[in-house]
């Protein structure tokens, strides 16, 4: 059963999901601010049981202290990257490959090589620095995590993750600072999905939130363009932030197998919803709104295209290629009638369901092992 639009109106701020009036009226209006105050909302937690109770979290501790990485050493920073020449070469790789002919009858059925050229490396620079704002995100939900969760395995791993988080935030900022030329300010989608995630003060819905939806997608994500770029920096770059982000999503999951199994189907439906409600605001950003204005376009004339452009989707569907088995694995999928089952159906993501999930996977990202054998 379709949620009717009252529910629509209450988890999404608008009565129909593709509605492209209200997906556009979300902006920054704060452009120049330079910073942004959430509440957090959250007890911090001490705990006096240091025995080991979660062995699975403990090896996976373990993996995280052997396997960091220094990004000042690690990665050859002195490549020279010829943006032009090497987004022409990585087309594929945009996170918004587009089917130029899709765009009849507006500004962009005119536009030559020199116009999708200028867009594509718009839409990388815009792409890379959404990325940097996440892993911003993911630093400061995990160090909230540190202090909320009340399992002393968990506070130990989490303390890993700030230290990755911190160096991703790091790459991320030095790539578009030293080889692209600057970065665009945070979505307002993605801000707003931030917004919610570090505002509620149940310690779980950190967790659902950040390791299983946005570090979910990022893997996801990371994963396509990391296959398809030829640029040896931002390849290496990518798999050594993969390498960490899949222990995250792992963490994400082991931890909440253990939370939802004892909850109501009412604290189910509302984590249900809260996921939901996450996976169209990742979508929505991926209009890359931002970008349209500045390439002199009117999202609101190419936006109705992009949702029904065949690369596009093809490229929508894959963003949760990793959030769709994982969320099968945690019973979020199947509980209170499919409820969430139904939404994934209806966004055309649900045929991810089978795929491996993070919590037995992650060690295939390990570095020195080959990605072939892991979907993107
Ligand atoms: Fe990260
Ligand atoms: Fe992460």
């Amino acid at each position: 059963m379709s949620i009717t639009e009252n529910e629509s109106q209450e988890m999404l701020g608008r009565s129909e999901l593709n509605d492209i009036e209200a997906i556009l009226s979300i902006t920054n209006t704060d452009v120049e601010a330079i910073q942004h105050i959430v509440k957090d909302n959250a007890d911090a937690i001490f705990t006096w049981d240091y025995s080991l109770s979660r062995p699975a979290l403990r090896k996976l501790y373990e993996k995280a202290k052997v396997g960091q990485w220094n990004a000042t050493t690690d990665l050859p920073w002195e490549t020279v990257v010829d943006e032009e020449k090497q987004v022409s070469m990585d087309q594929a790789a945009l996170s918004s490959g587009l089917t130029a002919n899709h765009y009849e009858g507006t500004v962009m059925a005119k536009w030559g090589d020199k116009e999708w050229s200028a867009y594509g490396i718009e839409q990388r620079r815009w792409s890379l620095s959404q990325f940097m704002h996440g892993e911003q995100g993911a630093l400061i939900c995990t160090a909230k995590i540190v202090e909320t969760v009340p399992w002393y395995d968990a506070k130990l791993y989490a303390s890993t993750q700030v230290v990755d988080e911190a160096r991703h935030v790091e790459v991320f900022a030095r790539y578009l600072d030293e080889k692209l030329g600057g970065s665009y300010q945070i979505n307002a989608h993605l801000r707003m999905l931030l917004d919610d995630i570090v505002n509620d003060s149940r310690w779980d819905m950190t967790y659902l939130g950040m390791q299983i939806m946005v570090e979910g997608l990022a893997l996801a994500a990371f994963g396509n363009m990391q296959q398809m770029t030829t640029e040896p920096l931002l390849k290496k770059l990518l798999r050594y932030v993969m390498s960490d982000e899949a222990r995250h999503v792992a963490f994400g999951v082991l931890s909440l197998q253990e939370v939802y199994k004892d909850m109501s189907d009412a604290e189910i439906k509302e984590r249900q919803e809260f996921a939901y409600e996450a996976s169209v605001r990742m979508r929505d950003r991926f209009m890359s709104q931002e970008v349209w204005e500045r390439m002199g376009v009117n999202p609101r004339d190419v936006v109705p295209l992009i949702l029904r452009d065949p690369t596009r989707e093809i490229f929508q569907q894959m963003l949760f290629a990793k959030i769709v088995p994982n969320c099968k694995k945690l019973g979020l999928l199947d509980r209170n009638d499919s409820w969430l089952r139904r939404r994934y159906e209806e966004m055309g993501v649900i045929q991810f369901e089978n795929a491996e999930d993070t919590g037995e996977e992650y060690v295939k990202y390990e570095l020195g092992e080959t990605l072939a054998d892991v979907q993107h």
